[in-house]
């Protein structure tokens, strides 16, 4: 079975579980290809949602798609569930997130939430955070500050640099990469993460930081994990 397959056959875990909600209510929903995955195969079902409130443009932007109705956050005062990928994931739940530079929306998304369903394959689970690199959405005019303060916690920090991955933005691959808020997004490889909710209450204090990656406070509550076994749900 391949990554692909794997995260199609989670995604349809999560459309099981978010069909569990009592219907006619707001859906979070997260970014990435573990949460597109997510999202086709909850289309069909979309009428069981009143909305949705998405956690970036290019997730916006597959949910109209679908003939989702995408609610502006603002306007939501209850969401029963927040559905997204992570790109690491530890045995308390804790997570790195940010691989797709949505991190902050995603954490707004996911603070407003009552449940955090995670949706991931079994490669993301590992027993301590940070051989990923942990991203830092930053303002552009503070890179230089914070990412002498970041290389304070032991890691190697880099900006990183468009992909071609915003043709909407038309960047080039030598400028640096813009998430959807106008931020810069700061790399930090090297970290071994042992207290994620220190650090993520550190970092959030660097001036010039907009949302650190660390998702503890907003940590998982249900762990849906794919592998060639089938898909595991772990509830913490
Ligand atoms: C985007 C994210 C994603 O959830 C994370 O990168 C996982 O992505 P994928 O499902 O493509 O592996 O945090 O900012």
């Amino acid at each position: 079975m391949n990554q692909d397959q794997l995260k199609q056959m989670v995604g349809e875990a999560a459309r099981d579980e978010v069909l569990k909600l009592s219907a006619g209510q707001i859906l979070g929903v997260g970014t990435g290809s573990t949460a597109n995955c997510f999202i086709d195969a909850l289309a069909p079902h979309k009428d069981h949602f009143a909305g949705t409130v998405s956690s970036s443009n290019a997730t916006t932007e597959r949910l109209l798609k679908h003939g989702f109705k995408v609610l502006n956050p603002n306007d939501v005062v209850s969401l029963p569930a927040y559905v997204d990928g992570a790109d690491e994931i530890d045995p308390a739940g804790h997570m790195i997130k940010g691989g797709g530079g949505a991190l902050t929306r995603e954490k707004i998304i996911a603070s407003m939430a009552k449940q955090f369903i995670c949706i991931c394959d079994s490669s993301k689970q590992v027993p301590v955070l940070g051989n990923f690199a942990l991203p830092v959405e930053i303002i552009p005019l503070a890179q230089g500050i914070v990412t002498r303060e970041l290389e304070k916690f032991g890691g190697k920090v880099s900006l990183r640099l468009a992909k071609n991955t915003r043709p909407d933005l038309n960047q080039t691959p030598s400028e640096p990469f813009a998430t959807d808020n106008g931020g810069w997004i700061l790399d930090v490889a090297g970290l071994k993460i042992s207290d994620p909710l220190k650090m993520e209450s550190q970092i959030n204090q660097i001036a010039g930081v907009i949302t650190v990656g660390l998702f503890a406070k907003e940590k998982v509550n249900i762990l849906l994990v794919s592998n060639a076994a089938g898909v595991e749900r772990i509830a913490f």
